[in-house]
């Protein structure tokens, strides 16, 4: 049976000319977003080309001019010189080697590919690109983390109401909540040097999916770029995104975080809380309110988590259910990284300044300090002394009740008010209405006073050196 061909005069054939349908060549190609690793694409080609001149493939003249050809175009695209052929240049990697060959002639150039699939090749173009962009991100995040730990050692002795459910809860350290997110964030840096080693990876010499028929030396082309080892499967090599994918898991892990830190921070440069004031540069006036500041960094930062967020989410469902190996579904990897790297390293560099720039209030946290966060210290006092805690607790809220029945803070209670409700109250009670002691008497290691504190600033201090 044979099909049936369609028309060339068919009435939805509108747009095609000469077999081709210009909507499909531009939905196709990738060269005005894949340009961004040309370099990459460059070393990856030279190392490939070294290592077929081992084996024969290409001469030691011949190798000597493609170096010397990819140093033009190298220069062509870092002076901004490099002419895109529309319609011709679909995708970094054509674009070139066509170069290429217009310098050093086709009849070497053409020699390049030997072996080489573009599957092989973006996957190294990618990795590489991505490599040296998270080692840049690895170092943003240190300027993040020494920022936070230069203020939680100069700031130390500002305290602040510690907040469970958005309620007042106990009295903390200043530095104790900067040092909270400098935890997390300085998890999120392990985590990002865990993938690191997983992007640093390989996929040179796999070829389309069945591996290179030459005897090309996979090993020694990924030292000479800088991989940390090579991906031991063709077919895997070929078909992998995870890099990617773990890329921007890792990214919308940030994000959430750095989220989180800017509503906390919203929250607190609010005329109710008044702890923080933002600088000037990381805020907006209204266009109607004179009075208003707005914290616009904080706000985008809060927004952009969504983003990369919806990067991460979408890329996973763009590669579930794909059969074995390359797929052209696996190009739209590329946008989202893209743009996944450019808004956390920017957000990144942008909470840094907001932090570093910020003027706190400690008068205003102070303030902001009542007397019934320390119903807990008053219970501790009991269990000092031999009390089961679970009748302190009691105790410790029928104090409580009598404080507001009188509407009087804790505080102001007179020692016979206090031991009417519990006649093991002594006259030291008054010692655990104390904001500075009660912060003071978590010493335990991640606990708010100021010895914990300090040994928090040094474990992540020790992460950064
Ligand atoms: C799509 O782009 C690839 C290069 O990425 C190219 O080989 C192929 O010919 C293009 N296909 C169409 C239909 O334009
Ligand atoms: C690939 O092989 C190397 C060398 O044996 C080994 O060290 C590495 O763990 C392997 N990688 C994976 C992901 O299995």
């Amino acid at each position: 049976m044979s099909a049936s061909k369609p028309n060339a005069n068919m009435l939805w054939g509108g747009r095609f000319t000469g077999g081709l349908d210009p909507l499909m060549v531009s939905y196709n190609e990738s060269i005005y977003f894949d340009r961004a690793i040309y370099a990459q694409d460059i070393r990856g080609s030279i190392a490939y080309a070294r290592a077929n001149s081992k084996i024969g493939i290409l001469t030691a003249d011949e190798f000597a001019a493609i170096e010397k050809g990819f140093a033009q175009v190298l220069s062509e695209w870092e002076s901004g010189t490099f002419e895109i052929k529309p319609g011709v240049d679909e995708d970094i990697h054509t674009a070139n080697e066509r170069r290429l060959g217009e310098i050093i002639g086709t009849s070497i150039a053409g020699k390049l590919h030997t072996g080489r699939s573009r599957n092989d090749q973006v996957g190294t173009g990618m990795r590489l690109w991505l490599r040296d962009q998270l080692r840049e991100i690895d170092q943003h995040l240190v300027g993040l983390l020494r920022v936070t730990t230069s203020r939680a050692k100069s700031e130390i002795s500002a305290l602040m109401p510690g907040y469970t459910h958005l309620q007042r809860a106990q009295p903390i350290r200043w530095s104790h909540w900067l040092l909270s997110y400098g935890s997390v964030f300085a998890s999120d840096l392990e985590r990002l040097r865990e993938v690191i080693r997983r992007v640093n990876r390989s996929p040179l010499g796999s070829g389309a999916l069945v591996g290179n028929p030459f005897g090309i030396d996979r090993e020694a082309m990924a030292s000479e770029l800088g991989f940390e080892g090579i991906i031991n499967n063709s077919m895997a090599a070929v078909a992998d995104r995870d890099f990617v994918v773990e890329t921007l898991q890792w990214a919308a892990t940030l994000m959430q975080h750095v989220s989180r830190w800017a509503e906390d921070l919203i929250i607190y440069s609010t005329a109710e809380f008044g702890f923080v004031r933002l600088a000037d540069a990381y805020s907006t006036g209204s266009s109607l309110m004179p009075q208003k500041k707005n914290p616009d960094s904080l706000e985008l930062l809060r927004g952009k988590s969504g983003r990369v967020f919806g990067h991460m989410a979408g890329l996973m469902m763009t590669v579930k259910g794909l059969p074995s190996t390359y797929n052209k579904d696996l190009q739209e990897s590329f946008e989202p990284m893209l743009d996944a790297v450019k808004t956390t390293a920017d957000s990144i560099q942008i909470a840094t300044g907001v932090l570093s720039t910020l003027s706190i209030f400690p008068d205003r946290m102070r303030a902001a300090l009542t007397p019934d966060m320390l119903a807990t210290d008053l219970a501790d006092y009991l269990v000092r002394r031999g009390v089961p805690f679970r009748e302190t607790h009691h105790i410790s809220g029928r104090v409580v009740a009598l404080a507001e029945k009188e509407a009087k803070p804790m505080d102001r209670l007179t020692l016979p008010q206090l031991q009417a409700v519990d006649p093991r109250f002594a006259d030291d009670v008054m010692d655990a209405f104390d904001y500075e002691a009660s912060v003071e008497k978590r010493t335990v290691l991640g606990g708010t006073s100021k010895k914990s504190v300090e040994e928090q600033i040094s474990r992540i201090q020790k992460l950064l050196e």
